[in-house]
C-alpha cells in the first residue's frame, strides 16, 4: 500500500510539473500584430515600440514580420539609432521573415528604407532567459501556479484519504 501510495505522489508531482510545459513552449510573435510591419503613420510613430513593450521575448520564442514592398534588416544599435542598415547584421526582403530569438539581450531590426525607418518602422527587442523574473507576471505563469497549487490540494486529499485507510 505504502509504496503504491508513493508511486502516486511521484505520479502527481510529475503531473503538476508537466502542466508547466505550455508556459515552457516557445511563440510565434507576429510583429506589429495585424498592422504588420510597415511605414507607421503620422500619429503612430511609436508603433512598434508600442508593440514591444508588452510582451516578453524568450530565447526559444520568433518574431514573424509580414510586409510587403519592404525588408527588414537586422543591425547593431548604431544602425537602429541612426536608421543607418548600411552595415546590416542580415537582410530580408521575402515579405515573410522569421527571426529566431537564440541569445539573450538587445536584437534592433529597421526597415530597409532609410524613411521608413525614419517615421518609425524600427524595433528594438530585449530577449531574456526563460528563468528570468518577469517584473510584470504574464496571465500563463497565473494559471500555472493555480495548476500546480489544485494538483498538490489533490495530492493532499489523497494522503488525507489514504491515511484515514491504513
Ligand atoms: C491615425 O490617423 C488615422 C487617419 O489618418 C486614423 O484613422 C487612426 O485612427 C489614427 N490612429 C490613432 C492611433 O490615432
Ligand atoms: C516600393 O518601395 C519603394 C521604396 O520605399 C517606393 O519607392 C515604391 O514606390 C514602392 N512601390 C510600391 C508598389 O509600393
Ligand atoms: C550610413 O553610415 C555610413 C557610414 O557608416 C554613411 O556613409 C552613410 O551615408 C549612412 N547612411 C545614411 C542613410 O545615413
Amino acid at each position: 500500500m505504502a509504496s503504491f501510495l508513493s508511486f502516486y505522489c511521484v505520479t502527481l508531482i510529475i503531473l503538476a510539473f508537466t502542466n508547466l510545459a505550455p508556459v515552457m513552449a516557445a511563440e510565434e510573435l507576429e510583429v506589429g500584430g495585424a498592422a504588420g510591419w510597415r511605414l507607421p503613420g503620422a500619429n503612430e510613430t511609436e508603433m512598434y515600440s508600442q508593440w514591444a513593450s508588452t510582451r516578453r521575448f524568450l530565447i526559444g520564442d520568433s518574431l514573424s514580420f509580414e510586409y510587403k514592398n519592404d525588408s527588414v534588416v537586422v543591425v547593431d544599435k548604431w544602425g537602429y539609432y541612426h536608421c543607418n542598415a548600411s552595415h546590416p547584421i542580415s537582410v530580408y526582403n521575402t515579405g515573410n521573415t522569421i527571426i529566431n530569438l537564440e541569445r539573450p539581450g538587445p536584437m534592433y531590426f529597421v526597415s530597409g528604407d532609410h524613411d521608413h525607418c525614419k517615421n518609425g518602422q524600427r524595433l528594438l527587442v530585449e530577449v531574456n532567459r526563460v528563468h528570468q523574473e518577469s517584473p510584470a507576471p504574464s496571465p500563463f505563469s497565473t494559471s500555472a501556479s493555480s495548476s500546480i497549487f489544485s494538483n498538490l490540494v489533490f495530492l493532499y486529499m489523497i494522503l488525507i484519504t489514504a491515511s484515514s485507510i491504513l
